[in-house]
């Protein structure tokens, strides 16, 4: 990120965008099942590759309705459907997958809190430091967690759970999104 005198505190340059090609591959890996999870994803990876680029009021105020409607769906739809059927194999939650996942989103939910709120306060015409410091933490964030379960949590969750417990999820979050009024 290169604005006048900007300095980024943390070094958030392992990054790489979005590509078809990759997640083509990252399908091949995962269930189909829990595919809807992967496309979701895939969307807002590439839309975090854009608040990246650089300060640009509209993308920024996309990308956090984005975040906020993730936040109450996917990562609730995770919560709520997938890690109560994984914590049965693992004989505690307070260690390894399912506790990490929940931590980070925990973490991503504060840092948009946090974004959400400079962005509100913003001047328009000269936007903080902070700001863009923040947003890009926040999509920071969101890039590896997305990493992490594409690469790691979703394959895995595809060999432990049972084909009816894939089954459940995937219809459970058609329910959940059809409850919602979107197919
Ligand atoms: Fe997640
Ligand atoms: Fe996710």
């Amino acid at each position: 990120m290169k604005t006048s005198g900007y300095q980024p505190k943390l070094d958030l340059n392992d990054w790489q965008t979005v590509t078809e090609k990759e997640y083509e591959r990252v399908y091949s890996i995962i269930a189909p099942e829990l595919h809807s999870f992967v496309e979701e994803h895939a969307a807002l990876g590439h839309l975090m590759d854009q608040v990246r680029i650089k300060y640009d009021e509209e993308i920024y105020q996309q990308a956090l309705r984005e975040i906020e409607t993730e936040l109450s769906q996917h990562f609730y739809y995770e919560e709520t459907f997938i890690l109560p059927r994984l914590s049965r194999y693992f004989a505690t939650d307070e260690v390894g997958p399912c506790m990490k996942l929940l931590q980070e989103h925990g973490t991503i939910r504060k840092n948009f809190r946090d974004a959400a709120e400079l962005f509100t306060t913003r001047n328009a015409a000269e936007p903080s430091k902070d700001l863009v410091q923040k947003m890009n933490l926040l999509a920071y964030l969101l890039k590896k967690h997305i990493e992490k379960e594409d690469h790691y949590f979703f394959p895995m969750v595809s060999l432990i759970l049972s084909q009816a417990e894939k089954d459940e999820i995937a219809a459970e979050v058609k329910a959940a999104y059809e409850a919602r009024g979107k197919q």
